[in-house]
């Protein structure tokens, strides 16, 4: 969460790091701001509350234009932003990043959380030091500022307060006594550095918080490790630790393109992203389950990673599988899946519960940790306790170049390409396919199900993609029952079996972006305590399909309607006649195997979340209160 920028070369520095924040919104939009040293080195801020336009259409016309500094003293060009994502204080201008100390000598911007910020900050104000914001971020520029009232090396005066924090932080910092030197140092928040050349060959390097805010620019990175800080100057990149002690960087050159970020006609980026699904899952079979008499291939990079992660596969006697949010969702059916189909105990955990309760994990498991950014510092914090307990770690993830990625045993990317909207959609489906594929080829290599059963989840893996495009050419009725169940103020989803955790899922996606209340449950516990709550002001969307559970949830859904709800059907099987009166909205979906049905149910779940906030006017792509990466924890 947050954004930071950091910008030093012959560039405008402005509106390259305005359009590198851009980049950075999905990591928050409560305020945005930058800071840079004027011709006269002079430290100049703009910040403006609410999202990065407002900060736009703040800054000056021609500070867009003008090269600045063009004409100065030779100062390179410098400058910081920053997006934000409000942890200590509201999101207003005030709070907005940068921040400055009292001599305004110093700028900096900050993600993360510093714990002690509030000792700090008394042991500051009891010399004199005034502040302005309720932030934390202030607490570590006023200790700068007096630290560099005895120090002149800002290297050292960067180390030497790094020493007193407490938490979790990327910074970037600049100072007017050494105009031409960014500093950025990194502990437990992503950090990386592009090290480009502008058209006249002039070198010039961008800090940020992400890839994406640099690739436009240069694809030759320098990911920052925790404990390392960088100070850049014309003379170029000096890397040390927090000891001060220099370390030879890394240059990385990455594929990756210049990330277009287009909506491609579609109203919002959610519903690209929801209507991308059939593509997502075509791409995420791809190379891996090549025909169904062939065994599936995981990790798809060399035959040797391959080899590896198969004998590793020989040796684990259990799975545990962690994440947040809509990844955690994901686990869950993989949990249904693979614990059915392999015979192996499989256990989800949330990753913030796991990472303080000193759970039991042994080397012989395999941890799979999932996450979309493969930066979420619960999720990160959990893969280091799964090491330091002795296991290897699976890393599912959408980003490849992420701090996860990076230090994960082995990496299963799920190819949902760019994910924009802060609601999870296509990322969730391309999570339960990763699942389904280490589903089967664990059963493979353990011959733990027969191999009609095998070919017959290839094959109907295989068809899903096309069943998803059904769903999604006809959405007609959905859309009537976003305007019909609109202004309904709860909304229970309940399944059982393996779309238990789709429930979870269409509750979570509809409370994320309508802020309607929502709770997702399994049929079977309706009855211990969310019934009382059903009256004919609430609507509950079933999930029906054809298998073990049906006539289950047929129960469970006529114990509903006996209290008045409004009981919404989504089915892959027709519901029998006398007992359509049962259900005040029935939509029928494509069959699939019941074990793969979440890839499909999923679906219309989201497209009635997303329906219904658009009938309700909300911003979707970038609902109130959320982030998409939560680095913070
Ligand atoms: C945030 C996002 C969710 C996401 C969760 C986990 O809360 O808003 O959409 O599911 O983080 O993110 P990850 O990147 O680890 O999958």
């Amino acid at each position: 969460m947050c954004g930071i920028v950091g910008y030093l070369g012959h560039k405008s520095p402005i509106p390259l790091i305005v359009d590198s924040l851009r980049h950075l919104e999905y990591r928050g939009y409560d305020s945005a701001g930058v800071a840079y040293l004027d011709d006269e080195n002079l430290l100049r801020i703009y910040k403006a509350s609410g999202k990065l336009i407002n900060l736009e259409n703040l800054l000056p016309p021609e500070l867009q234009l003008r090269q600045l500094g063009q004409n100065g003293n030779g100062h390179r060009h410098i400058g910081i932003g920053h997006i934000r994502w409000a942890t200590h204080g509201a999101a207003n201008d005030t709070n907005a990043h940068p921040h400055t100390g009292n001599r305004s000598e110093i700028a900096i911007v900050h993600n993360g959380i510093i714990e002690n910020f509030y000792e700090i900050r008394q042991e500051l104000q009891a010399k004199g030091h005034v502040f302005h914001s309720e932030t934390d971020t202030e607490s570590i520029v006023q200790l700068l500022e007096s630290i560099a009232e005895s120090e002149n090396d800002f290297c050292k005066v960067i180390l030497k307060a790094l020493t007193k924090l407490d938490g979790a932080y990327a910074l970037t910092a600049i100072s007017k006594k050494h105009p031409n030197r960014l500093y950025a140092a990194r502990h437990q928040a992503p950090l990386v550095i592009g090290v480009g050349q502008d058209v006249n060959g002039h070198p010039e390097y961008i800090v940020a918080s992400d890839a994406v805010a640099i690739v436009q620019h240069t694809n030759k990175l320098i990911y920052l490790k925790d404990g390392e800080i960088a100070e850049i100057s014309p003379e170029g990149l000096r890397l040390m630790n927090f000891k001060g002690e220099i370390i030879e960087p890394v240059i990385e050159t990455i594929s990756t393109d210049p990330l277009t970020i287009d909506k491609k006609g579609y109203k919002h980026f959610m519903l690209k992203e929801i209507y991308e699904q059939p593509d997502i899952v075509r791409n995420s079979l791809s190379g891996r389950l090549k025909s169904i008499h062939q065994p599936i291939w995981l990790l798809g990079d060399t035959p040797e990673a391959e080899t590896l992660f198969n004998a590793f596969l020989d040796t684990i006697d259990r799975v545990v599988i962690i994440g947040c949010g809509t990844s955690y969702n994901a686990g869950l059916v993989g949990k249904y899946f693979i614990e059915e189909l392999v015979q192996v105990p499989v256990e989800v955990e949330a990753a913030g519960e796991f990472r303080y309760r000193n759970p039991f994990i042994s080397p012989r498991d395999l941890v799979v940790t999932i996450s979309q950014s493969g930066e979420t510092a619960d999720t990160l914090a959990a893969l280091r306790l799964a090491h330091q307990k002795g296991a290897k770690v699976l890393n599912l993830t959408n980003r490849e170049d992420s701090t996860m990625a990076r230090e994960a045993d082995f990496v299963m990317p799920v190819r949902a390409g760019v994910e924009v909207s802060v609601a999870a959609t296509k990322s969730f489906t391309a999570q339960v396919t990763a699942l389904y594929l280490l589903g089967i080829a664990l059963a493979e290599k353990r011959q733990a199900a027969n191999p009609e059963q095998l070919e017959a989840l290839k094959a109907d893996l295989l068809k899903i993609p096309s069943r998803i495009e059904t769903v999604l050419h006809n959405t007609d009725a959905l859309q009537a029952m976003a305007r019909k169940y609109g202004n309904t103020r709860d909304v229970l989803f309940i399944a059982r079996g393996v779309n238990f955790p789709v429930a979870m899922e269409g509750a979570l996606k509809l409370k994320e972006i309508s802020y309607i209340h929502a709770e997702g449950y399994s049929g079977s516990e309706l009855k211990h305590g969310p019934i009382a709550m059903l009256d004919s002001s609430i609507a509950v969307v079933s999930v029906l399909t054809k298998g073990t559970v049906f006539e289950k949830m047929i129960s469970n859904c006529q114990e509903a309607k006996a209290r008045d709800a409004r009981v919404v059907a989504i089915t892959n099987t027709p519901i029998p006649p006398a007992l359509q009166n049962t259900f005040e909205d029935i939509l029928e979906i494509p069959e699939s195997l019941e074990q793969l049905s979440p890839l499909l149910t999923t679906i219309p779940l989201q497209l009635l979340a997303y329906y219904m906030a658009e009938f309700l006017g909300k911003d979707v792509d970038q609902p109130r209160n959320l982030a998409k990466s939560v680095t913070v924890e």
